[in-house]
């Protein structure tokens, strides 16, 4: 059975599905089984667990020979970059070891000890544990997520129709569809060759907020956003972070996307499964 951690969310529901289709037997990690129940096929096996807590994985990885992860808790729901994205990853790494199952790590493109992203060095501290861990690993880094940021814009452009984007927006960033990805991971659960090996998939252009905003068609007055200014951003990052963190962090990851490099000139960089689609901004359905 192939376990998916983080099987109900936008990547994993798409891994899960495919990974069924295919004719794999499913089973996915959740830290709630009746929400998960309700999304996804009634033949995938569910076991409620919490990354966090390394003694609810047990019955998770039983039997498994692949362990997908496809977590994060950078968006809140309880969990932080560190709780989740690295100590929620060694605990799932160290569990599939003990049962002798491969892991697939779910990382970014820019994960590094040094980078101003708090998500991306948690990222990169998971990396390194399953890199040491003794467990045979394929680690996939993606850019940002098309689907997300098109949902961002849209929602926030609300009854104004101008969408709103942190900072400038005018940094170029590169955005992969999440169904793009979702392909490659099924290629590397099955792909034992791929062991050892980093992945990188991003999408074929880089854009910037703006762009994003007027490509995504939005409205016709998102070719116009209305813009939070960076040091309104750091304010809050300080302020609203002391009381809600998860704002507080990703106001403080807005600052950092407003000027890190997040471009990907790799042309998709899908060299090993050149079949993978290479979804391009235009092409996507509205969400
Ligand atoms: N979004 C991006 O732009 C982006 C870019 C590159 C890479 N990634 C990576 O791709 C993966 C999928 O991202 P996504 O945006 O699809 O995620 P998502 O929709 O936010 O889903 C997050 C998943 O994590 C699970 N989860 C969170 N905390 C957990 C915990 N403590 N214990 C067990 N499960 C937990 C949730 O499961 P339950 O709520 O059911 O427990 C949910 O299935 C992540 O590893 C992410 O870091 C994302």
């Amino acid at each position: 059975v192939i376990l998916v951690a983080g099987g109900t969310g936008r990547l994993g529901s798409l891994i899960v599905r495919r990974l069924q289709d295919g004719g794999s037997p499913v089973r996915v990690l959740t830290r709630n089984a009746g929400q998960a129940r309700s999304m996804l096929p009634a033949r995938v096996d569910l076991v409620t667990g919490d990354v966090r807590d390394p003694g609810t994985l047990m019955s998770a990885v039983s039997g498994a020979s692949v362990v997908v992860s496809a977590v994060q808790g950078f968006a809140g729901g309880g969990g932080s970059p560190a709780s989740v994205d690295r100590d929620g990853n060694r605990h799932l790494v160290d569990a599939a070891h003990s049962v002798g199952a491969d892991v697939v790590l779910m990382s970014v493109v820019g994960a590094a000890p040094d980078s101003p992203m708090e998500l991306f060095r948690m990222k990169y501290a998971a990396e390194q544990h399953l890199r040491q861990s003794g467990v045979p690993f394929t680690i996939v880094r993606a850019t940002a997520f098309l689907e997300l940021w098109t949902e961002l814009l849209r929602k926030t452009a609300g009854r104004s129709g101008r969408p709103v984007v942190f900072g400038h927006g005018e940094n170029p960033i590169n955005f992969v569809s999440v169904g793009d990805v979702a392909a490659l991971v099924e290629h590397v659960v099955s792909d034992r060759s791929s062991r050892g090996t980093v992945q990188e998939i991003g999408g074929p252009e880089n854009l910037t907020l703006n762009e994003l905003a007027a490509a995504v068609q939005v409205s016709e007055e998102a070719r116009m956003p209305r813009h939070v200014p960076v040091p309104v951003l750091r304010f809050l990052g300080g302020s609203v972070g002391r009381l809600r963190p998860e704002l507080g962090r990703q106001t403080r990851a807005a600052v950092a996307m407003d000027r890190m490099d997040l471009a990907f000139d790799r042309g998709g960089g899908r060299e090993a499964y050149p079949d993978v689609p290479c979804t391009s901004v235009g092409a996507t359905p509205p969400t």
